[in-house]
């Protein structure tokens, strides 16, 4: 099948064809330069204060043979627009009504006082009006929790807080627009379907949306020195941030054929495209010592967008799911061509900036076990800040204690070194001991023998060094009461 050399996405509800995107024009600088659509804000340009929040409708695959639209809040800050293909997107201007009528979101925030200078205002009604959309702003936790990602400098959130929790008040989601018109625009996107891989070259280089994952096999195989960009909230960073040039890139962030999530008696399969978002409701099932480390990772916006095996591939030290996947024994499946080879996730991390993986090779899944319920399994995440921050150190522990004696231990940190490793001397000390105060104390000294942790920004080698040996300790603690709500959620500081 003959390429497509152009992207088509709706744009409140317009149909727009562009046959000339750069690989790194992001949406947001589209919507305010190109398309004139100054609603949309720049705050950051790094995903964290959602001042550029819109909503991306896509089709979502099968489900129980019908295929859905779904809405979903991202920043556009750093989403590409050229991932916009077959999309419906959809702005704040997308709420003004030519009467000049307020939409319900717009009202609530008016009537509880939850602007003032307004500069975040658009980006926390378009979070809102996903909430409403997707019955997620009925209860406080809900909200805030769907808030993590929007910051407001001089409101406040208390009010910003009442006013998602009465925009029913206002109006009946089954009156909006986009929901009235879901059925049409359902079948709009459909209509974009063609199967084709798109090929666009332009003035700042080439990029690729491969139709499927054999497409994407055989765009890495010509051209092994594409950067792969899925969620995006990694490498649009490294535009807005870096200046860094992607080309050429291959988007792979729609491929349907590996959002599949694969769940066995021993595991749960993870494939590349599946992001944060998706895989909560497996994590909950299968990992729900995870959902409170889930919650803490970014925002709605970008858990939205991020996938799990972005996060590994990334090949950060401080990626908060390598310390507990490897603590749980998990490993990934390599693509290159047809062949596959599937590795240790411990073993994917060589040293820092450098992975097991080789050029023209993506990561199709990860496959994690499911934990043993007799084994203690707890992660603690430790950041300046609760919500929206990256970990300054973070450590997952896996034991297995029979009789009051350590009989396995895996025991993973990130923020401790240049990648995310095991505590390999620390587990030492464990195994084969009582399950005691005592061991505990003296394995706390082993963790100089495992780490000379960096000073930076986020924190100081003497305080990772100190928190890490806190955090064993502190599983302990909670490993003698059962009913420990910490170790049974995941015990995220
Ligand atoms: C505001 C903000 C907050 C964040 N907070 C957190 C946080 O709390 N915790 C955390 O861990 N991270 C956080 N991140 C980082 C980021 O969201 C995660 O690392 C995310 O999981 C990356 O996934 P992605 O799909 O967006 O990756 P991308 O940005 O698309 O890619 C990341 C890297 O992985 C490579 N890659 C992606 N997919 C594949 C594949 N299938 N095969 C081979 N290579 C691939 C890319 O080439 C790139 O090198 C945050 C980011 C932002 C912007
Ligand atoms: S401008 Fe701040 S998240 Fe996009
Ligand atoms: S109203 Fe000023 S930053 Fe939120």
């Amino acid at each position: 099948m003959s390429p497509r050399h152009a992207i088509r996405f709706y744009l409140n509800g317009e149909l727009v064809i562009l046959d000339d995107v750069a690989p790194d024009l992001t949406i947001l600088d589209y919507l305010r330069v190109n398309a004139m659509l100054r609603g949309t804000k720049e705050g950051c340009a790094e995903g964290d204060c959602g001042a550029c929040t819109v909503l991306v409708g896509r089709l979502t695959g099968e489900d129980g043979g019908e295929e859905k639209l779904q809405y979903q809040a991202i920043n556009s800050c750093i989403r590409f627009l050229a991932t916009l293909d077959g999309c419906d997107l959809v702005t704040v201007d997308h709420l003004s009504t030519p009467d000049g009528a307020l939409h319900p979101v717009q009202e609530a925030m008016v009537d509880k006082h939850g602007s003032q200078c307004g500069f975040c205002t658009p980006g926390f009604v378009m979070a809102l009006y996903a909430m409403w959309l997707n019955g997620t702003h009925a209860d406080r936790e809900s909200v805030l929790l769907n808030l993590q990602n929007n910051l407001c400098r001089c409101t406040g959130y208390r009010p910003i807080v009442d006013a998602a929790l009465s925009i029913s008040d206002y109006g009946n989601v089954d009156d909006d627009p986009l929901v009235r018109s879901s059925a049409e625009a359902l079948a709009r996107l459909r209509d974009l379907k063609d199967g084709k891989r798109v090929v666009i070259e332009s003035a700042n280089g080439r990029l690729f949306l491969p139709a499927d994952a054999d497409d994407l096999a055989a765009i890495l195989a010509e051209h092994p020195e594409a950067t792969i960009a899925a969620g995006t909230t990694d490498v649009g960073l490294w535009v807005t941030k870096m200046m860094r040039s992607i080309a050429p890139v291959v988007f792979i962030g729609h491929l349907d054929d590996l959002r599949g999530i694969t769940v066995t008696p021993d595991a749960v399969e993870f494939g590349a495209t599946v992001t944060y978002e998706d895989a909560r409701p497996a994590v909950e099932s299968h990992f729900p010592a995870l959902v409170a480390l889930w919650d803490r990772i970014a925002g709605t916006q970008i858990r939205n967008m991020g996938t799990i095996c972005g996060n590994i591939a990334n090949g950060s030290p401080i990626g908060d799911t390598p310390p507990p996947l490897i603590a749980l024994g998990a490993e990934i499946v390599l693509r290159k061509g047809n062949v596959r080879r599937a590795v240790r996730l411990e073993d994917f991390f060589i040293a820092y900036g450098r992975q097991d993986r080789q050029p023209g090779e993506f990561v199709e899944s990860v496959r994690i076990p499911r934990p043993d319920p007799q084994r203690l399994f707890a992660t603690y995440k430790v950041s300046k800040r609760r919500d929206e921050d990256i970990t300054a150190v973070l450590g997952a522990f896996n034991l297995r204690i029979e009789d009051g004696v350590v009989r396995e231990a895996a025991i993973a940190y990130g923020g401790m070194a240049g990648i995310p490793c095991r505590a390999r001397r620390v587990e030492a000390a464990l195994l084969g001991q009582p399950w005691t105060l005592a061991t505990v104390e003296r394995a706390m000294t082993a963790y100089e023998d495992d780490f000379q942790p960096l000073s930076d920004w986020r924190a100081s080698a003497d305080y990772r060094m100190t928190v890490a040996r806190n955090l064993l300790m502190r599983f302990y603690l909670a490993s003698l009461d059962k009913t420990d709500e910490r170790l049974a959620a995941g015990g995220v500081l």
